[in-house]
């Protein structure tokens, strides 16, 4: 597909969909990396004479809700572009076409939540001509929400001269290299509470990896499953031939599956419960595993000096309360350390992960972070991303 490299946007109204859905507390941007992934491509469109016209999404209201509004985001977008940000009440019709109208060459303007028209989720053709109006070409910066088929991160690039920013360039990028066309071997660590979430994932990945670790919640109903007693851990206990489908899949794939040897088991979830390791045949009854011993620590880190790639979705353990943080914290550490000494190439993302990455304080050392939740997870699918191939056609 075709890249800014390809676009010529000076003095052209271009509409770059972005993904400013952060976090939000009482008006404030609490987690600002969305913000900061998007501002190259900003810089680079107004740098060359381009209106950079953002379109985003916040939230999944039903309608006008003043509660899911952007305002606040593009006070944050301006503070860290270190520019004005102008902003539109509306993302199509009157307001939205006189805010456009008013845009001087390099200058920056976002548009209110397109959700909170029916016709962005329902990527109605109404809709996208309406905001297909006020732009000249459309360029996508947002892998994060190209899982969605919706009018401002699909249905725009079938009507207008489309272009993958420079965020979506890098995240196709670095999941090319994490995945599709990686140096081998590759591991995969798939951790997080349950497996009923992640099915899809790790049949795929078991097809495509060398090795899986399985840790988290998830790894109990595989311990479970192969006739291990977890006590009172979380486990999908009803998921049991499901863990033994994606056992033997990985048997025939020649996919080494690597499960936890030791838990850190505590009587209950609480942050400084007191706790204990135990080998993971000899789980107490009454207690439940909250994190992977250090001897499945080693195993982890063994799988990673093995490998040549990482890909990561997902903690070890309860890593939201200490001590349960400690298995991902020592695994993330180490790959950080194999990355830095260029012995390996490491990709991370969804949810939990990026927030484990950063409590470890590695984020930064990987080779690649993702800010994607949901597209990062249908990426590690298999499936096919609408907003990625809309800007192939
Ligand atoms: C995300 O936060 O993962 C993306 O912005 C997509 O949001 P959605 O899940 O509400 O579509």
């Amino acid at each position: 597909f075709r890249t800014l490299d390809q676009a010529d946007v000076k003095g052209k109204r271009v509409l770059v969909r972005v993904d400013l859905n952060v976090p939000m507390e009482n008006g404030k941007v609490t987690d600002a990396t969305r913000i900061e992934r998007v501002l190259p491509t900003i810089q680079e469109i107004a740098n060359k004479g381009g209106k950079v016209i953002l379109l985003a999404h916040f939230g999944r209201p039903k309608g006008r809700d003043p509660k899911e509004s952007l305002k606040p985001v593009a006070g944050a977008v301006a503070k860290h572009l270190g520019k004005h940000v102008a902003f539109a009440d509306d993302c199509i019709g009157e307001a939205a076409e006189k805010a456009v109208a008013a845009l001087k060459d390099g200058d920056v303007l976002l548009l209110e939540n397109t959700r909170f028209h029916a016709g962005e989720e329902k990527n109605d053709k109404d809709f996208v001509a309406a905001l297909a109006k006020l732009g000249d070409l459309y360029v996508n910066d947002a892998f994060s929400a190209a899982h969605r088929a919706h009018a401002s991160t699909e249905g725009l690039a079938h009507v207008l001269p489309a272009y993958a920013g420079r965020t979506m360039q890098a995240e196709l990028e670095a999941l090319t290299k994490g995945l599709e066309a990686p140096q081998r071997p590759v591991v995969a660590i798939v951790g997080g509470a349950k497996v009923s979430t992640k099915i899809d994932l790790l049949e795929n990945l078991v097809r495509k990896v060398d090795a899986l670790v399985i840790g988290g919640g998830m790894a109990n109903t595989f311990l479970h499953a192969t006739g291990l007693n977890v006590g009172k851990s979380l486990a999908e206990k009803d998921l049991a031939a499901t863990a033994m489908r994606i056992i033997e899949k990985a048997r025939e794939a020649n996919c080494a599956i690597i499960l936890p040897v030791d838990g850190v088991c505590a009587y209950e979830f609480k942050a400084g419960a007191h706790n204990q390791t135990y080998g993971i045949d000899a789980i107490p009854e009454d207690q439940m595993i909250l994190d992977v011993g250090s001897q499945s620590v080693e195993r982890v880190n063994s799988a990673i000096n093995d490998a040549k790639t990482l890909v990561w979705n997902g903690p070890l353990g309860a890593f939201e309360i200490a001590p349960f943080d400690q298995g991902t914290v020592a695994a993330a550490r180490h790959a950080a350390e194999r990355t830095k000494a260029g012995k390996l190439v490491s990709v991370a993302g969804g949810g939990d992960t990026v927030a484990a990455l950063n409590h470890a304080g590695v984020a930064d050392s990987f080779t690649y972070v993702s800010t994607a939740g949901g597209a990062f997870l249908e990426w590690l699918e298999g499936k096919a991303l609408p907003g990625v191939e809309a800007l192939r056609a």
